[in-house]
């Protein structure tokens, strides 16, 4: 055993910074936990607001990961874009994870600070539409809350126009010599992605292949997975919803529950589901 050894252990961590600490120069935890101010003097209001800003901070890193992700498909680099895909579906968990304090609100409890939302509501959460966006489910008229704020506004044009994962996914499968059509591979890629018969087949024909370990299969599984994963967090809400609000009208002017349960019906990367019956 060295001599130093015992000093090493009991060492006390530094105290003595010149000015803010490397910590704090790194998380910016001081900005991070003076973000909060409610709207109502309703104590419950506190956790409702900083799980917003939790699930908008997972939307951050989820929408890194599909970006990063979509990046390397385009570059035909798979294990990066697994990599980055798996992370995901474990920060997705998180993501989902994160509904259990609001889970179980009353009425009279989301009544309480209700009110003071106004017309605010998730709905107008811009990184969560980029998410949207990236699963394919694009819409020019989901720009228009952002007017007034020109860097988000931007990034969700940009966020429109370009490809979605599950596009750069379509374009490798292509070009690995799966029948994908021209007509989806020329798509007009800032319109919502409508399945597909043929790309049906195309995973039909990847799931039926006799090798089950190929690279394009665990490719599928994988997006299988974050769909699954999207889907739950959708019924989460629908259901937390629901609890918190009954039939009631939106915050943000929808139908409430009604418009969400439409919302949650949707398939992500729909024919993944829908070809597991031609196997
Ligand atoms: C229990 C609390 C919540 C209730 C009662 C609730 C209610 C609603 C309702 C009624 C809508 C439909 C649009 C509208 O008319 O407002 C909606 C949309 C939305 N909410 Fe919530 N919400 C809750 C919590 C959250 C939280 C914590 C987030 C996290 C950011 C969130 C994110 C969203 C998003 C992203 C949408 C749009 C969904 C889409 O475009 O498909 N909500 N919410």
């Amino acid at each position: 055993m060295s001599h130093d050894a015992p000093d090493a252990v009991d060492a006390a961590p530094n105290l003595d910074f010149a000015g803010t600490t490397p910590y704090e120069d790194y998380v910016q935890a001081d900005v991070l936990t003076h973000l909060q101010h409610p709207l109502s003097d309703d104590p419950g209001e506190m956790v409702f607001l900083v799980t917003t800003q939790v699930m908008e901070l997972w939307f951050t890193v989820i929408v890194h990961e599909w970006e990063t992700a979509a990046g390397a498909l385009r570059e035909d680099d798979l294990p990066v874009a697994l990599a980055a895909l798996k992370r995901s579906t474990y920060e997705l968990e998180s993501l989902n994870a994160s509904w259990k304090p609001l889970a179980h609100l009353t009425p009279a409890q989301f009544n309480a600070y209700r009110s003071a939302l106004g017309e605010g509501s998730g709905f107008q959460s811009a990184m969560y539409r980029r998410l949207e966006f990236l699963l394919g489910e694009k819409s020019a008229s989901m720009l228009v809350p952002h007017r007034g704020a020109p860097r988000v506004y931007a990034e969700l044009e940009k966020a429109l126009q370009e490809p979605s994962l599950y596009d750069e996914v379509l374009r490798l499968l292509a070009r690995r010599g799966l029948a994908v059509p021209a007509a989806v591979l020329d798509r007009d890629l800032s319109q919502k992605y409508e399945p597909s018969a043929e790309i049906e087949e195309v995973w039909a024909a990847v799931y039926g292949a006799g090798d089950q370990d190929t690279e394009l299969l665990r490719l599928a599984e994988a997006l299988t997975d974050v769909g699954e994963l999207v889907w739950r967090w959708r019924n989460d809400h629908l259901v937390a919803t629901r609890r918190a609000m009954g039939s009631k009208v939106g915050t943000g002017g929808s139908a409430g529950v009604a418009w969400l349960e439409k919302r949650a019906r949707k398939n992500v990367f729909p024919e993944l589901w829908t070809a597991r019956s031609h196997v």
